[in-house]
């Protein structure tokens, strides 16, 4: 499985760290950057990338590292296909995975150790998706095509 990692500045070492995580439990890892966490950089360049490889194939996954996850998670769900869910444990990882087939997570490197961040992206990893909440996700593929949900009668 191919896993496409990226980070700012505020995320660059706790992206590293998930990245080695990744390499050594098998993944193939495809890093977008940033390559230096020495100076500020911007968000949505590295949500962008992830988000590309994701929705265009070339990445099955994406994990996104800021100072707290949550500029990476709106830029991410900018592009359309991307489902990027900002967590911060195990149950929320989950949930993401579950409910909302989250095809991208977000995490905050100024808020959590790689130890408890590894055990977040290991956890979503291993979470399949139940299909009883397709319908829901099918709602939101209509809003990204300009169409209104409808009601579930
Ligand atoms: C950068 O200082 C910080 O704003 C960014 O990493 C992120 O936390 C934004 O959501």
């Amino acid at each position: 499985m191919k896993i496409a990692i990226g980070s700012d500045h505020a995320g660059f070492t706790l992206k590293q760290g998930l990245a080695a995580f990744l390499s050594d439990a098998g993944y193939e890892v495809l890093d977008v950057g940033t390559a230096d966490g020495g100076h500020s950089v911007d968000y949505p360049v590295y949500a962008f990338r992830v988000a590309d490889l994701v929705r265009s194939g070339r990445a099955d996954k994406g994990v996104l590292v800021c100072g707290t996850g949550i500029g990476m998670s709106i830029a991410a769900n900018k592009v359309p296909g991307i489902r990027a869910a900002n967590v911060w444990d195990v149950s929320t990882a989950v949930l993401a995975a579950k409910h909302n087939n989250a095809n991208v997570l977000t995490v905050g490197g100024r808020l959590m150790a790689l130890e408890r961040a590894s055990e977040i992206v290991k956890a979503w990893l291993n979470t399949d998706f139940e299909p009883r909440h397709q319908h829901r996700l099918d709602l939101i593929t209509a809003m990204e095509e300009g169409r209104e949900p409808q009601v579930n009668t």
